[in-house]
């Protein structure tokens, strides 16, 4: 038989052949026996070496035409086999229609996402939108234009993971140490007009891993920039934001500090909320939780911002928010809040 013919009887018997296929077995045979890699159909085609030069483009063509219409057989009969298959086992009722579906595993929010939600529904009431700033930032935005240049010692606190593609660029990249330099680019966008928002977002810093401290966290920063604006609107916002956070009749304690952002700077607390004030383990027995730094914007950072500081004032303040909530909910380790058990993220 020459090669031709082979060819086409190859393609008669597996037609005929795959009519006899009942079963999803069989027609994973006729597969393998045709159309697989040592299967008739292939070992014939590579036999096209062995043909006169002018015949072989027709034998190709030939044999490409038959694997196409015998896969495209093969698929047609594998629907109709799987169809007969169902409409048996229907009329068997070897399936059961009426059984209840599989419960749909609802995810739900982290406890990070749970908290800045709270965060921005209290910061809303007070009329603070929030504002979105970058996570990779200009070294400018992040020290510099907050007035902490190179020399400065603040930059120790403040170390951080470098972008590596621009050694020597004026213009170097890091990841953000705060959302501080969101004050920046907010005052930049909307001066010279007045402005309330809240800058949500992640922040990194080169630091050890404990219970109390990673290298990720988020912080929210505020920021009030206006006319009128006085230390005493700081102190009122931050007193609303510990009664609406932390629960009620909720006290304050305002200390003296220092950022280089800010002047005057200060550190913010609440009574301690588990003891109420009376000293635990939790507040150390200090009767108080630091809940935010804080102060008056500085006013080279209001200038760097294109306020004029002879005609604006502002106030801006920094929390934190995977500390809140493991003092609101108890929380003992940090680590939990990146570490992806479900058995913590669960439990809120
Ligand atoms: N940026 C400070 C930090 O990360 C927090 C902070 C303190 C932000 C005082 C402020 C502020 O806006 O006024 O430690």
């Amino acid at each position: 038989m020459s090669p031709f013919d082979e060819l086409e009887q190859v393609r008669a018997d597996a037609l005929d052949a795959l009519t006899a296929c009942t079963t999803l077995p069989a027609l994973a045979a006729w597969e393998k026996q045709y159309l697989g890699r040592k299967g008739q159909l292939t070992r014939l085609t590579r036999a096209v070496g062995t043909l006169p030069k002018e015949e072989r483009p027709t034998f190709g063509k030939r044999a490409n035409a038959i694997k196409q219409e015998l896969t495209a057989a093969h698929e047609a009969r594998l629907a109709q086999v799987k169809q007969e298959a169902l409409s048996k086992d229907l009329a068997q009722g070897a399936v059961d229609v009426t059984l209840p579906g599989r419960p749909v595993a609802l995810g739900h929010l982290h406890l990070t996402t749970q908290t800045l939600r709270q965060l921005y529904a209290i910061f809303a009431q007070m009329g603070f939108e929030v504002y979105e700033a970058p996570d990779v930032e200009l070294e400018a935005y992040n020290f510099d234009l907050l007035n902490i240049p190179a020399y400065h010692p603040a930059r120790d606190m403040w170390d951080t993971f470098w972008v590596r593609d621009e050694p020597h660029s004026e213009a170097r990249r890091l990841l953000r140490t705060h959302t501080s330099p969101g004050q920046i680019r907010a005052m930049r966008e909307r001066a010279p007009q007045p402005l309330r928002v809240i800058l949500p977002g992640k922040v990194y810093r080169y630091e050890q891993i404990t219970t109390r401290s990673e290298h990720q966290f988020y912080q929210v920063e505020g920021l009030a920039v206006g006319r009128t604006i006085t230390m005493t609107d700081l102190i009122g916002t931050m007193h609303q934001f510990a009664e609406l956070f932390y629960g009620a009749g909720r006290k304050i304690r305002v200390r003296s500090s220092y950022f280089p952002f800010t002047e005057p700077s200060i550190e913010i607390d609440t009574d301690c909320i588990l003891c109420g004030g009376k000293g635990c383990s939790v507040c150390k027995y200090t009767g108080w939780l630091e809940i935010a730094g804080a102060g008056m914007v500085h006013p080279v950072v209001l200038q760097n911002g294109g306020y004029d500081p002879a005609e604006w004032s502002g106030f801006a303040f920094g929390l934190g928010v995977e500390r809140p909530a493991m003092m609101k909910y108890g929380v003992k380790d940090i680590r939990y809040f990146y570490g992806n058990d479900l058995r913590f993220l669960r439990q809120f």
